[in-house]
C-alpha cells in the first residue's frame, strides 16, 4: 500500500481482465460469475466474533455507513481513517475477480481481528459463521425507488456489471429481482425479519440523511463506544455527502478509470432522498407502486421516499 490511493489494490485492477461480466444464480440469487464460481470458499468464511458486518443491497448507503464506521473505530481521527481506500480498509467478503485482483477472503486474512467486513450478500447466503459467532451487524435499506435510480447510474459507469440497457427495461430487471445480488425486496425482508433474533442494527438512509448525528450516535451506541460530543461531531461533518465526495480515500476514484468511469455517473453521484422524482414517470411509478404493493404487502417495514 502507497500514498494518494496509488495502492497495488489500484494497480491489480489496472491490470486484470475487466468486463461486464455475466451473472450466475446462486441458490437463486444472480451473483456475478467469479463470486458465483467461489461460492463455497465465501460460505466457509468463519468470521472472528469481534468482527463487524455492514451488509447492504447495493447503492443503500453502504459506503457512508463503512466511513462512519470506521471513524467511530478510531475516535475520529481523520488521517488514520484515509490509510487506505475503502475497499482495503473494509474489503467485500464475497469479491472474487480475475487476476491479478485479491479476493475478499484474501485481503480479509491479512487483517487481524477485529475487522469491519462489508456484504452485499441476501441473509440466506451470509456464511453462517457470522451468526453461530454472534458476530454484530450493521444493515443499511434505502427507499426502493431512490435505491433503483442510484443502481442505474451505478451500471451505467461501472464496467464491470452488467449493462444496465435503458431505464425503461432497467426498472423491471429490478422488480424481477435481476440485477446483481438479486432481488431488492427479498433483500430489505430478509434482514428485517433475522434484526431481533440476529441483534442486526437496521438503519434507514432516509434517517442518515435527516439527522446524521442522531444516526452517527445510534451506530456508537450499537458499537458500545462512547465519543466525546466534540469528536461526533466531527465524524458527522466528515461523512457530509460534500465532504465523502473529497476524499479520495473514500470516493472511489481510487477504481482506474477503465472499471468505474465517473465521466458517465460518478460513484458520489447526487446523495439526496427524493432524486426518483427525476426518473419516474408518472405511469412508470403507478405499474412500481403496484407490484411494490405486492411484493411488500405482508411487511410493514418504515421506508421513506420523501423527508
Ligand atoms: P446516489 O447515486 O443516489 O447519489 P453505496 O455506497 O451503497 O454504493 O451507495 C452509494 C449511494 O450513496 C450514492 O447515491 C452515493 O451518492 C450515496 N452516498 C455516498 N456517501 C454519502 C454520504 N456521505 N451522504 C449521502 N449519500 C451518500
Amino acid at each position: 500500500m502507497s500514498e494518494g490511493g496509488n495502492t497495488s489494490y489500484t494497480d491489480s485492477i489496472q491490470r486484470a481482465a475487466i468486463e461486464r461480466f455475466p451473472l450466475i444464480n446462486v441458490r437463486g440469487v444472480p451473483l456475478m460469475n467469479y463470486i458465483a464460481n467461489n461460492f463455497d470458499s465465501i460460505w466457509d468464511f468463519t468470521p472472528d466474533p469481534s468482527d463487524l458486518l455492514i451488509a447492504t443491497y447495493p447503492k443503500s448507503g453502504t459506503t457512508w455507513t463503512q466511513e462512519i464506521v470506521d471513524l467511530l473505530l478510531h475516535n475520529g481521527d481523520a488521517e488514520i481513517c484515509r490509510r487506505a481506500p475503502m475497499t482495503e480498509r473494509i474489503p467485500l467478503l464475497e469479491i472474487f475477480a480475475p487476476p491479478p485482483i485479491p479476493s475478499g477472503l484474501e485481503l480479509l486474512s491479512k487483517m487481524d481481528p477485529p475487522r469491519v467486513i462489508k456484504t452485499h450478500l441476501p441473509f440466506q447466503l451470509v456464511p453462517p459463521g457470522f451468526w453461530e459467532n454472534k458476530c454484530k451487524a450493521i444493515y443499511v435499506a434505502r427507499n426502493a425507488r431512490d435505491n433503483l435510480a442510484s443502481y442505474y447510474h451505478f451500471d451505467r459507469m461501472n464496467k464491470s456489471q452488467p449493462d444496465p440497457g435503458p431505464w425503461e427495461g432497467y426498472i423491471h430487471k429490478f422488480m424481477r429481482g435481476e440485477l446483481s445480488w438479486g432481488s431488492w425486496y427479498e433483500h430489505v425482508k430478509g434482514y428485517w425479519k433475522e434484526r431481533e433474533e440476529r441483534n442486526i442494527l437496521y438503519l434507514f438512509y432516509e434517517d442518515m440523511k435527516e439527522n446524521p448525528r442522531r444516526e452517527v450516535e445510534r451506530i456508537m451506541r450499537y458499537l458500545e463506544l462512547s465519543l466525546a460530543d466534540d469528536v461526533i461531531g466531527r465524524i458527522v461533518a466528515l461523512t457530509s455527502f460534500e465532504s465523502m465526495k473529497d476524499n479520495p480515500m473514500a470516493n472511489y476514484t481510487f477504481i482506474p478509470e477503465r472499471v468505474f468511469v465517473h465521466s458517465i455517473s460518478p460513484f458520489m453521484r447526487k446523495g439526496e432522498v427524493g432524486d426518483w422524482t427525476n426518473h419516474f414517470t408518472p405511469e412508470q411509478l403507478r405499474m412500481f407502486e403496484e407490484d411494490y404493493e405486492k411484493q411488500m404487502n405482508e411487511f410493514d417495514i418504515p421506508f421513506r421516499t420523501n423527508i
